[in-house]
């Protein structure tokens, strides 16, 4: 995707064929910064702090830090100590634990020797499939999308919940894939974006993308989604995935179940988008998929950019006040209307992400 007119994916490899280039997301909307990961510690940090963040490029930057932390040793043990200090960074998005398995399945029966460089070869093949991938799901579901059009030429309106644009992957995103592609092909796209407290990723990533990409839209607060159904001003949801189960529930941003119960309500076709990477096909259903908790700072202050021009953070509770803060929920199955993937849109059920990867009978 272009930034000031220069085209960047969310990761890639710095010109010493070593260090990592990353954008720091936590500076956006109000200042594009990006950052070279040189330690598996880095992109350790770079996942648990959100600079990255997203499914997505949570496995693509846990690719590379497998290599970032073979640079001096490609030992057994060290492959093993730098997987684990990987896969502890965040436990919900489970690109994390496949990207990394699919690190050390390739590199660990390699001589010492050629261990690292076919471990940067493998982070490579990891991103650039990726990109493919969402493309690909972007093709699908702007399909979905046209199905909507109308004819009077008003726009079609879409729901988002957080943040799955290309800065949720190495490029093109999924939830978003699909409107990139309607918004290139002309067809009329009026996208509500939820701000997504506590982070804001609506609010600060995905207008941002959206207003980087000239697609008309207006920032909701989380609570506005259901008024806005039940006043026929949604036409479809789209939202990413951090963990779809083998039975279709997904698991994704806290408070996409509150948007799929009022999306049923209304009838408005909720759809998840999602790459195959994503399906955890050895969580039975949403209750085993693990519930991110973090701080509580997230919840009690806020940050934006002061009439000064300046970033501040702001406490918005009482001093004494606690606070709570799950950062995923599951949405079961037999709300989502669809799943869209890179081979197609399917029922979100067993059978229908079966009939999509037989490979997994
Ligand atoms: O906490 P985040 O910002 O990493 O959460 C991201 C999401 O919930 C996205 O919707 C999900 O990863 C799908 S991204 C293509």
């Amino acid at each position: 995707m272009q930034v000031n007119g220069q085209a960047y994916r969310c990761i890639w490899l710095e010109d010493d064929g070593r260090r990592v280039g990353i954008i720091d997301q936590t500076k956006l909307p109000h200042q594009f910064v990006t950052q070279s990961l040189v330690t598996v510690d880095d992109a350790v940090l770079a996942i648990s702090d959100m600079l990255v963040r997203g499914a997505p490029l949570i496995g693509a930057t846990a690719a590379y830090g497998v290599c970032l932390g073979l640079v001096a040793d490609c030992s057994d043990t060290r492959l093993d100590e730098v997987c684990a200090k990987l896969i502890q960074a965040r436990p919900t998005a489970v690109n994390l634990r496949w990207a990394v398995e699919k690190m050390r399945t390739v590199i660990a029966p390699l001589p010492l020797g050629q261990r690292l460089a076919r471990a940067y070869a493998e982070a490579a093949m990891i991103c650039d499939e990726d990109v493919q991938v969402n493309e690909s799901l972007g093709t699908h579901g702007m399909q979905l999308i046209e199905k909507c059009r109308k004819d009077d030429g008003q726009p079609v309106n879409i729901l988002t919940h957080c943040n799955a644009g290309w800065l949720a992957t190495v490029d093109w995103g999924t939830a978003l894939a699909p409107i990139f592609k309607a918004h290139e092909a002309g067809i009329p796209v009026h996208v509500w974006v939820d701000e997504t407290r506590p982070r804001n990723q609506g609010a600060h990533l995905t207008a941002w993308e959206l207003a980087a990409a000239g697609i008309d839209h207006h920032l909701i607060v989380d609570n506005a989604g259901g008024h806005l159904m039940q006043h026929g001003k949604v036409d479809l949801c789209i939202v990413g995935t951090d963990r779809t189960a083998a039975n279709g529930d997904v698991c994704n941003k806290i408070g996409t179940y509150l948007k799929a119960l009022a999306a049923m309500d209304n009838a408005v076709p909720f759809y998840v988008a999602l790459p195959s990477s994503t399906i955890d096909w050895t969580s039975g259903n949403g209750t085993e998929i693990p519930i991110e908790e973090r701080a509580e700072d997230e919840v009690l202050l806020v940050s934006g950019k002061g009439m000064d021009g300046v970033i501040h953070q702001v406490r918005i509770a009482p001093d004494q006040t606690r606070a709570a803060n799950p950062a995923f929920d599951v949405t079961p199955a037999r709300l989502i209307t669809g799943l869209i993937t890179e081979r197609g849109t399917c029922p979100a059920s067993r059978d229908g992400l079966l009939s999509l990867f037989p490979e997994h009978r």
